[in-house]
């Protein structure tokens, strides 16, 4: 998990500046919560296929984890265990049929409603640093948890085959090599069975 939040962090240039900025603003941006929380769920449960991840009953107790995690990254402490538990939710996904697609539209969703929330409430100036602050720590977020999810599938998937996972990780990838061959697609490296 370690070198994954590395490269994230690295590749998107999220930084202790962007707690900072979070911070100073949360009382502000902790005010949307609700409209957030809302505006998530009521898309969520209006959508047939995100609608029946959940059981009956379930909205208020996810409702009450959605709000938690949106104070946590207003609050800009980013802690470890802040983004350890984010490498976990990708786990918590795959055990039930949250797909990466689903998490990344609604990351998205998320992102939108906190810039035009920002535009409205600050100078173009502070909305911009806001904002920023706000897409970078959300974004190494979404990277963790569908990192997480398939380093977790990929693990589980290791085990219940018993194979090693180098010897999976070449297998796939002399696979993917096939079907890059049948779809017409040549790349400039060879397969790793031909180096
Ligand atoms: C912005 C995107 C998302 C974030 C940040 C997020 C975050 C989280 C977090 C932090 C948890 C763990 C809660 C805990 O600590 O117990 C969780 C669990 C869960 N999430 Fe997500 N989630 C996202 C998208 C989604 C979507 C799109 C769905 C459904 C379509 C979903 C459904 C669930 C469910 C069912 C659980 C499991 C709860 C349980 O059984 O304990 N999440 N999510």
């Amino acid at each position: 998990m370690e070198q994954v939040f590395q490269d994230l962090v690295t590749l998107i240039g999220f930084s202790e500046e962007d707690g900072r900025i979070l911070k100073e603003t949360s009382d502000v941006t902790s005010q949307w919560v609700e409209e957030l929380s809302q505006a998530f769920y009521d898309l969520l449960f209006s959508y047939e296929p995100t609608a029946k991840v959940f059981y009956e009953g379930e909205r208020a107790m996810r409702e009450v984890s959605l709000k938690q995690w949106y104070l946590d990254v207003v609050s800009g402490n980013f802690t470890p265990e802040f983004w350890k538990h984010q490498w976990l939710v990708g786990l918590v996904h795959v055990a039930r049929g949250v797909t990466n697609p689903y998490m990344l539209g609604m990351t998205s969703r998320v992102q939108q409603l906190f810039l035009h929330k920002c535009l409205e409430a600050f100078e173009p100036a502070q909305a911009e640093a806001v904002y920023g602050a706000f897409k970078r720590a959300t974004d190494v977020v979404a990277g963790l948890v569908t990192e997480g999810y398939l380093q977790s599938y990929m693990t589980a998937m290791e085990k219940v085959a018993g194979f090693r996972r180098a010897l999976v990780d070449r297998m796939l990838q002399m696979e993917i090599f096939r079907m890059l061959n049948e779809a017409g697609v040549q790349l400039s490296v060879k397969p790793p069975s031909e180096e």
